[in-house]
């Protein structure tokens, strides 16, 4: 029997749990269908806030052995232009039957409810409020998720402005994940997404002394990060009963499988499609669909959250 790889993540079904991460491709609507074609089970588009923004100077991404660095610095045309690209993403995604999830970051809690109830004019399944940005402290200060009140304040100020599902995407980046969660789910949250990258890490090119990213610093992603994010999502499922994104380092089928033994609903994946490009969906899903078979799971249900009790 092949099994079933199918999940419902916040009330929308996803045919696979494999998700886009946000930022990895951007948000141009060709691309979006592409990674559909390859066989994702839900897109996230790049974050977009209320202007545009050119983002930090090149180098702003460095692949520096068993992970990535980056400082993109929230990079995006603003939600004036995003939404058209947004409604363009869905129209092409529709036929395929895979959901899109917006992304918004903000620098308060009221524009956080502005920017969802703006890209909610362009339908998405799902919008995922980036409150852990590690890259632009300097501009914007402290992310948000690094205090439960400021998470909660963000959080709720999305959820009322806005019938369509919240995500709440928060960093490992602090030292009780869970209350920060807590905050987030009761504040509306339906989902969580985690994590976001780790950090801000620094590369330096011995040659010259220099820091590489133009930022200096940057949020440290990819397989170095995965027993992290295992952990973080294995602490918070445990805790709260709530569907959570993991993400952090996931390069092929058992990674993904650790993900939801872990107790995750859906996997995001973002550096393997950096270095394999977005035929990379299909591969983790037979990769997934053979452990699968191999250990007669019929679906992922089966398994999920298994590591909490064992
Ligand atoms: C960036 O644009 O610098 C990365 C976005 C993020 O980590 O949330």
């Amino acid at each position: 029997m092949i099994p079933d790889l199918s999940v419902e993540l916040c009330g929308v079904r996803l045919a696979n749990p494999l998700v886009l991460a946000s930022g990895i491709l951007g948000t141009e609507a060709a691309l979006m269908e592409r990674v559909v074609r390859c066989g994702a089970g839900a897109v996230t588009a790049k974050s977009c806030g209320p202007e545009p923004r050119p983002g930090h100077r090149n180098p702003t991404v460095l692949h520096w052995g068993p992970g990535l660095i980056n400082a993109v610095g929230l990079a995006n045309p603003g939600v004036d232009e995003a939404i058209p690209l947004l409604q363009e993403t869905a129209v092409r995604l529709k036929p395929f039957g895979t959901p899109l999830i917006a992304s918004i970051f903000a620098r308060s809690a009221d524009e956080f409810g502005y920017m969802a109830a703006r890209v909610a004019e362009a339908h998405p399944d799902l919008i995922e409020i980036n409150l852990s940005c590690p890259n632009v402290a300097s501009e914007m200060g402290r992310p948000f998720s690094l205090d439960p009140a400021a998470t909660a304040a963000a959080t709720r100020a999305a959820v009322n402005a806005t019938d369509i599902p919240i995500l709440v995407k928060l960093s490992p980046n602090v030292t009780d994940l869970v209350a920060i969660a807590q905050a987030a789910v009761e504040a509306g949250g339906r989902g969580l997404t985690l994590i976001n990258s780790l950090g801000p890490g620094m590369v330096i090119d011995i040659e010259s002394g220099a820091p590489i990213l133009s930022n200096r610093v940057g949020g440290v992603s990819g397989p170095a990060i995965r027993p992290i994010a295992v952990r973080c999502v294995y602490d918070v499922t445990r805790a709260l009963n709530v569907p959570v994104i993991g993400v952090g380092g996931v390069m092929d089928g058992r990674d993904a499988i650790e993900m939801v033994m872990a107790g995750a609903t859906a996997v995001g994946i973002g550096s393997a499609v950096y270095w394999h490009g977005p035929e990379v969906f299909a591969r983790i899903c037979r990769e997934m669909s053979d452990f699968m078979s191999a250990h007669h799971h019929r679906s992922l249900d089966e398994i999920r959250g298994i590591a909490h009790d064992r």
